[in-house]
């Protein structure tokens, strides 16, 4: 079942201090749905090592880079939701009054924070290490998003430029094919952010939607997106 062979069959942990960021388990809804998971997160830049079909729907192990292989850190897990989860989402759904005249307005206001703030809640990032696979990743995902019959309606993308204040970054950025026309900003300098919200991932709150970031943090700056926030 393997599709990527070992290349790096360690797996020490780098320092013997602290921990690693180990494993992340994600899922998708209706069975059907598990191959456009999976090639959307193949998409996002995860490396597929290993597909078992199941009854309930495909599981998936990916890694963050091929290095990670035979690691036990930098994974990610796809499956189907367990059909309990699947129960209490619809009972929240039903509770809350979903999609019905009813609706509890709690349900529009944490849509609309996350509309003006896809990290407001729930949400995991990958760090990208080209600026330039990152732009090419975001035209691809728009052009997907628009015309590709498993991603039409299914994918959102959101994009952060970084605060201006450093005239190298401002001139790379205003030249972006992506970012050059971008108003909106991150919470700090010298990186930028991508968000990608997708209903082929089922998390959040309300479990009806996954937020990925994909972020770029420009090289030699110590003060950057994600090491100091910025208000
Ligand atoms: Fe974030």
């Amino acid at each position: 079942m393997a599709l990527v062979p070992a290349k790096d069959t360690t797996n020490a942990l780098p320092s013997p201090e602290g921990r690693a960021m180990g494993h992340l388990a994600l899922h998708y809804g209706p069975a059907g749905d598990g191959p456009a998971a999976a090639r959307l997160l193949t998409l996002l830049g995860l490396v597929e090592t290993q597909m078992l079909p199941l009854p309930q729907g495909n599981f998936y192990r990916f890694v963050v880079n091929s290095g990670h292989f035979a690691r036990g850190d930098g994974i990610v897990y796809l499956s189907a939701l367990p059909e309990p989860q699947v129960r209490l989402i619809a009972a929240m759904h039903a509770a809350l009054g979903i999609g019905t005249a009813q609706q509890d307005p709690a349900v529009g206001a944490y849509r609309a924070m996350l509309a003006s703030d896809p990290e407001a809640s729930f949400h995991f990032g990958f760090l990208v290490p080209s600026l330039e696979d990152l732009e090419d990743l975001v035209l691809t995902l728009h052009d997907l998003a628009e015309n590709d019959p498993e991603f039409r309606g299914r994918i959102t993308i959101t994009a952060n430029r970084a605060r201006r204040g450093d005239a190298a970054v401002d001139a790379r950025l205003d030249a972006s094919p992506v970012f050059g026309d971008c108003t909106r900003f991150a919470y700090g300098r010298n990186g930028v952010q991508v968000f990608i919200e997708t209903d082929l991932v089922k998390a959040g709150q309300l479990g009806e939607c996954m937020h990925f970031e994909l972020d770029y943090v420009f090289p030699g700056a110590g003060d950057h997106i994600l090491s100091v926030v910025e208000l």
